[in-house]
């Protein structure tokens, strides 16, 4: 399902597939999302940072060197350099050529398949932002592809959420894009709540060991929704659904499945 507003609608927390089927495929890669597609996650979550030619490319490190045959940073090599790389084999042998791609490329590549989640890295916030700043580029994208009940943009740079408003009121769109702050070092529950309201969130998306049933309690009574990261143990899934998150970012999307319908959410 690709519209946000349809799952809401669900009575079940969400299934966040983290980069992709992040456990059984090589992350950030076309093999990871689709495998994601076919464990009928909800959301996919990828990261984006920015090639030396300012094209955002969908991979979670700084460096080439743990996910690729390359090596050095990202932002110091072209798309066309990177697109060299090979961004499978590091997992298996059988991923061989899977390439990083572009934001436009994957963004294409789902479409009116299922929602996602783009978080936008730290290392790629430019002060002062120039005219093809990171976050311009995801917002120009995410509309020009109308795209927008897709997608729900998070950052741990919090500094991102009011640039990305205001561009939003420059263009003079009135629909507002979902953001979410992530949240890694511990914070008052109190702070959490004021974060995500000064930066108009959709969503908070706490380090899952953040999360207590009061966090949880005190977000929804605002109207706020949370979706921890990143939760592989099956007991703590259990937990955290039984505390009511909202969702879960996983990368174990089959996995999460069996023990939502093991609790007995339909939808
Ligand atoms: O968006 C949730 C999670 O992906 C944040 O941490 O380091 O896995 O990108 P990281
Ligand atoms: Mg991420």
């Amino acid at each position: 399902m690709e519209n946000i507003k349809i799952i809401e609608l669900k009575k079940r927390p969400w299934v966040v597939a983290h980069r992709g089927y992040r456990a059984k495929y090589p992350e950030n890669t076309i093999a990871a999302f689709e495998a994601a597609i076919a464990a009928e996650a909800d959301m996919i979550e990828l990261d984006v940072c920015l090639t030396r030619d300012r094209i955002p490319v969908v991979i979670h490190d700084k460096t080439l060197d743990r996910t690729t045959n390359g090596q050095g940073l990202v932002s110091a090599h072209s798309l066309a350099e990177l697109k060299e790389l090979d961004a499978g084999s590091w997992f298996g042998a059988e991923f061989k050529g899977e390439a990083i791609p572009t934001l436009e490329e994957l963004l294409l590549k789902i479409k009116g398949r299922i929602t996602v989640n783009i978080e936008i890295k730290p290392e790629s916030f430019e002060a002062p932002a120039p005219p093809d700043a990171i976050e311009v580029q995801v917002c120009e994208m995410v509309e020009k592809l109308e795209m927008a009940d897709s997608v729900l943009i998070s950052s741990f740079e919090h500094f991102f959420f009011g640039r990305i408003q205001r561009w939003y009121r420059d263009q003079n769109i009135s629909a507002k894009i979902r953001t979410a702050t992530l949240q890694e070092a511990p914070l008052a529950d109190d702070f959490a709540v004021a974060l995500c309201q000064r930066h108009q969130a959709y969503s908070y998306h706490p380090n899952e060991c953040l999360v207590t049933p009061e966090l949880i309690q005190l977000l929804q009574t605002e109207g706020l929704r949370i979706f921890p990261y990143t939760v592989n143990a099956e007991k703590r899934m259990e937990q955290l659904i039984k505390w009511g998150v909202n969702g879960i970012i996983s990368d174990e999307p089959e996995l999460l499945w069996k023990v939502i319908r093991r609790l007995q959410f339909s939808g």
